[in-house]
């Protein structure tokens, strides 16, 4: 069994960023520059937003942590998507989901220009994505993309089972790994809650993407010898024994189905730092989009 190291792969994508943006700055460039909007002090959102910028700073990104109060109204918010829209300095913003329940999430994403959508969450670019035209694609499933294709995990013709429909993962996932790509032309199965034969599909399967947010869903006994898995679960389980008062946790069970895998994922240090190398690879894309 392989571990697909997550953590030592996105520090060689921020290494080749760094070496590029230091060349940017030798040439006496604007270096790309990620804002982040974040609404509230979810727990997870604050550590997620908080790991980006320190990202940012770590390989000579420009930074901006917008931190709103929980109490934001959804005009406030609109008023400051259309500031970072239109300020120059800006090559490429987020806006941390999930939003608090008074804000039309999507209303939201909508109003962010596409051309600074990093998180390629905005229909346009997710539309550009699906037809297989150039666009930014959202970092969590292209960062499974770049870690299957660094192991260079052979995916041509075989059935990949993606478990979980969100927009964020499951759906643009199963997407990109039917498409004639790197890393791809699979044959896919999306699977979601309500299916009801999953064991039955995820035997079958040569690649498993779970990005349910179930822990240890996928046990050993739905898993075929020799199968790829990809784990996008991380789920704060409260434990009292625990520094912070939880532990972080996957969808899969990692020490039975690790016996039977090629290659495996781990939580933490699987897809989640991919998340964030894709994320700050997107801000460079947006920079030279916005140069040339
Ligand atoms: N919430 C969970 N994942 C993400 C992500 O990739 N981007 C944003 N903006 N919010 C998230």
């Amino acid at each position: 069994m392989t571990l697909l190291d997550g953590k030592k792969i996105s520090n060689e994508i921020k290494e080749e960023i760094a070496a590029e943006v230091a060349q940017m700055k030798d040439r006496g460039e604007k270096v790309p520059h990620l804002a982040a909007v974040l609404v509230g002090n979810d727990g997870a959102s604050l550590t997620y937003v908080g790991s980006k910028v320190r990202s940012c700073k770590k390989i000579g990104f420009g930074s901006t942590l917008i931190h709103l109060p929980e109490e934001t109204t959804e005009d406030t918010l609109l008023q400051k998507v259309k500031e970072l829209n239109e300020d120059a300095e800006i090559d490429g913003y987020i806006v941390q989901l999930p939003l608090p329940q008074h804000i039309d999430e999507q209303k939201v994403l909508m109003a962010v220009d596409p051309d600074k959508d990093v998180d390629g969450f905005h229909p346009v670019n997710f539309g550009k994505m699906a037809l297989d035209m150039e666009s930014f694609i959202s970092a969590t499933p292209s960062g499974i993309m770049e870690l299957l294709q660094r192991y260079e995990i052979d995916t041509e013709g075989k059935h990949a089972v993606v478990i979980g429909r969100s927009h964020i993962v499951g759906r643009p996932m199963s997407i990109l790994m039917s498409q004639k790509r790197e890393a791809a032309n699979c044959t896919v199965t999306l699977t979601h809650s309500r299916t009801k034969n999953m064991k039955e599909l995820t035997l079958q399967a040569d690649i498993i993407v779970s990005a349910l947010g179930v822990p240890h869903f996928l046990k050993a006994d739905m898993v075929k010898e020799g199968a790829v898995i990809i784990d996008v679960g991380i789920t704060r389980v409260p434990d009292a024994s625990k520094k912070r008062g939880y532990y972080l946790t996957g969808d899969v069970d990692f020490e039975n189905v690790g016996k039977k895998a090629s290659f495996i994922t781990p939580v933490p240090g699987g897809v989640g730092p991919m998340t964030i190398a894709m994320l700050l690879k997107n801000t460079l894309l947006a920079r030279e989009r916005h140069r040339a």
